[in-house]
């Protein structure tokens, strides 16, 4: 079901190297990534008008498929999509077809048989949007909303769209990010993002239950204590622990993991005393961060929220326009 790693390039970027569909960081470079952010940036006085609305997406028409749940990624897709001015439809897999035993694939050719412009998917499956990509009639754009264990990837640029807002700047900085990396596509794709915009150092700071087995590879330093890990650094993210993906017994329990990986102010003043910390949601009050940091001065957990509205304007309205210049290349069929 997974694209693998050399056709990716090929299969989310038009020849031109322009963004078609989103589906993972993996092969995009930094100019890329520089211009996500910076398009976003030019979003987010959208989001402040008293008209909040672009007609870039206008007549479009944008089909949110979450196959798991959601509150944040969802809601601001939807919000993202109307803002552009794209007709919007939140198909609900609880009451849709699929409980009758209709495949993914057959849902799509329904939805493609509507006139769908762009897909945003989220799956349990890792590899789901790439098989979509794959398989979609050309011109229809697929956005990964996060799938299995496998990348997050408007999460992550939005996280870095937050970084940037904060610091001004990646080179330089120290990042750590820190509990479940393990089940967390979240991680995975900041890991990516943050080695390709530049940052110093990446760290991750986790129990070794709860570390991907190649986490050094990906580019990273790994920490098992907090309180030595925490030091010096610019940028916390602090991650959930993914009870639904665990597999048998990875932690001794909640209480015993929130005294040595919870983020609390004791521990928080080892850090540098501007260090900024981030949460991707839904969070966990007591289990791996505490409501003094959750909610104190040098938390913007929900700035991470408003920004992801403007980072998925971004990625959506890049994806359409790649769409469209591919079909228009002069003397080629659609969408080769
Ligand atoms: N961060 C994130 O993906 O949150 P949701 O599961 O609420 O979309």
């Amino acid at each position: 079901m997974t694209a693998t790693d050399s056709s990716l390039p090929t299969l989310q970027l038009t020849r031109e190297g322009r963004l078609k569909h989103f589906l993972t960081l993996d092969g995009l470079d930094q100019a890329l990534l520089t211009d996500i952010l910076d398009t976003a940036d030019s979003f987010i006085e959208v989001g402040e008008r008293s008209i909040k609305k672009v007609p870039l997406l206008r007549g479009r028409t944008v089909v949110n498929l979450f196959f798991e749940s959601s509150t944040r990624t969802r809601s601001t897709f939807e919000l993202a999509a109307k803002r552009l001015s794209a007709d919007v439809l939140n198909l609900d897999i609880n009451t849709s077809a699929t409980s009758k035993g209709e495949t993914l694939s057959d849902t799509l050719l329904n939805l493609e048989a509507m006139a769908s412009d762009m897909f945003v998917v989220r799956h349990s499956q890792s590899g789901a949007p790439h098989f979509i990509a794959e398989t979609v009639t050309p011109g229809v754009a697929i956005i990964n909303a996060g799938d299995g264990r496998h990348a997050h990837p408007t999460q992550a640029m939005l996280d870095m769209l937050t970084i940037r807002q904060h610091k001004g700047q990646f080179a330089g900085l120290k990042v750590a990010i820190v509990g479940d990396i393990l089940h967390s596509r979240v991680a995975r794709s900041q890991i990516r993002a943050l080695n390709t915009l530049g940052v110093e150092e990446v760290r991750v700071i986790a129990p070794a239950t709860l570390l991907p087995k190649d986490v050094e590879s990906l580019g990273c330093k790994v920490e098992y204590d907090m309180r030595h890990g925490l030091r010096d650094l610019d940028v916390i993210i602090m991650l959930r622990l993914q009870r639904e993906r665990m597999e048998g017994a990875l932690l001794p329990s909640e209480r015993e993991f929130y005294r040595l990986y919870g983020l609390n102010e004791e521990k928080l003043a080892l850090a540098d005393s501007r260090c900024i910390v981030m949460h991707p949601g839904p969070i966990n009050r007591g289990v791996e961060i505490e409501s003094a940091v959750a909610d104190g001065p040098q938390s913007v957990i929900l700035n991470q929220v408003t920004n992801g509205i403007a980072v998925r304007m971004a990625v959506m309205s890049m994806a359409m326009s790649g769409q469209v210049s591919e079909r228009v290349q002069p003397g080629e069929g659609a969408g080769q």
